[in-house]
């Protein structure tokens, strides 16, 4: 079976093309690198010893997404490609609207003009805005979420479950993340971001490498047991894992739009996560108590029972490797992928 993965150079999508590919899927990739490098897909290719197809294109060029569907027999899309930093959207609404909106429209025409109706979405849990109860399950309202990147969830959730009204031969997963971090076992392949990171892993590990002075946490006099913010963090091999049920599933069953969370159910603090890197590496991490990052939510966790129940999928990994890991990729990679 083909799948075709846009956003595949990046951080989920190289750890799920490695899933997939050992798998026995074969894995056609379209990615224009705008937040990525062709090297992690030349190790992907390294650590599974297959190779794979890429296209380096933007999915606005609609020319070559059409020509790609042309050439290629795709069965199912893992539609990954989209920009994703919180506080850039905010600066940038139109650049993020049309990337991730327009990008997926061009997609979605391609895909219908060549008759394959099967994608697997990269939702967030941003969707659930400030949740109304936690563990949050599938049926939690859906709150508007508070800036243009979120927004473009919610919006490609709308409009993927319209399209299927239009036409019930679409068949969609809307895959709603909690917090992936860490990184291949092998510390080859992980999360590279540009610039100072944004999320609390890569800030950690790179305050452990020594590429910064120390971790700002954002607040701790939250209402939660030691007042920072909880979340709940799940391994990229364990959410790129559900990504091949979900596509089992999708396979083998009727057309519908189906919705997961994925993530573990368990929730740990900022300061449980440092605790956790300082004691699965044997490190220390400096950090200092800073204001309340505004947006940030004090509690978000999923409920992933109805993916264990429906996909047969739970989360294996705990925190310890996630940060294991997570450092693994950092220290025999103090540069990432050391293109930028
Ligand atoms: P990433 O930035 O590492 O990967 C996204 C990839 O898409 C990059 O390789 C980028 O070059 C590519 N891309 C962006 N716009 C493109 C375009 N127009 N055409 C072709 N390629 C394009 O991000 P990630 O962390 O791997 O996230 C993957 C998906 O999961 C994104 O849609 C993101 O919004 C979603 N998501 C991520 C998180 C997270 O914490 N990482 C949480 C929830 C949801
Ligand atoms: C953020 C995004 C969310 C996105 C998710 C995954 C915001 C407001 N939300 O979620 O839309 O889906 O990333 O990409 O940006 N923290 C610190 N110090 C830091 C960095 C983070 O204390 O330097 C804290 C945060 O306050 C938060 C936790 O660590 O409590 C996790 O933060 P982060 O990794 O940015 O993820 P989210 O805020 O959950």
């Amino acid at each position: 079976m083909s799948i075709l993965v846009t956003g595949g150079a990046g951080y989920i999508g190289s750890h799920t093309c490695v899933q997939l590919l050992n798998a026995g899927y074969d894995v056609i990739v379209v990615d224009n690198l705008i937040n990525s490098c062709e090297e992690s897909l030349t190790r992907v290719k390294e650590l599974t010893g297959k190779d794979l197809k890429f296209y380096m294109t933007s999915l606005l060029d609609s020319r070559n997404i059409e020509a790609i569907f042309a050439n290629e027999s795709i069965d199912a899309v893992i539609h990954f490609a989209g920009l994703k930093a919180v506080g850039e959207s905010v600066y940038q609404p139109l650049e993020y609207y049309h990337n991730n909106i327009t990008g997926t429209l061009v997609l979605l025409d391609a895909m219908r003009k060549s008759s394959c109706r099967n994608i697997v979405f990269s939702s967030s849990a941003t969707v659930y805005g400030e949740p109304e109860f936690v563990p949050i399950t599938e049926k939690c309202p859906l709150k508007p979420p508070t800036n243009p990147y979120g927004r473009t969830k919610a919006m490609l959730e709308q409009i993927l479950t319209d399209l299927h009204t239009s036409d019930p031969a679409w068949n969609i997963m809307l895959l709603r993340y909690f917090n992936p971090i860490g990184a291949h076992e092998s510390g080859r392949i992980g999360e590279d971001p540009r610039g100072i990171p944004n999320n609390l892993l890569p800030y950690i590990t790179q305050v452990a490498v020594g590429r910064l002075i120390s971790l700002g946490v954002f607040g701790n006099d939250y209402d939660t047991p030691d007042g920072t913010c909880i979340r709940d963090y799940i391994h990229v091999v364990d959410l790129a894992n559900g990504h091949l049920k979900a596509l089992d599933r999708m396979m083998t069953d009727s057309p519908a739009v189906r919705v997961y969370n994925l993530g573990t159910g368990t929730g740990y603090s900022v300061l449980d996560v440092i605790s956790a890197f300082e004691k699965a590496n044997g490190l220390k991490i400096n950090y200092v108590i800073k204001d309340r990052r505004p947006g940030d939510i004090p509690v978000c966790y999923a409920d992933p029972s109805k993916a264990r129940d429906e996909l047969g999928w739970t989360a294996e990994r705990n925190i310890e490797d996630m940060c294991r890991d997570a450092w693994n990729w950092q220290k025999n990679n103090p540069e990432g992928y050391g293109d930028r």
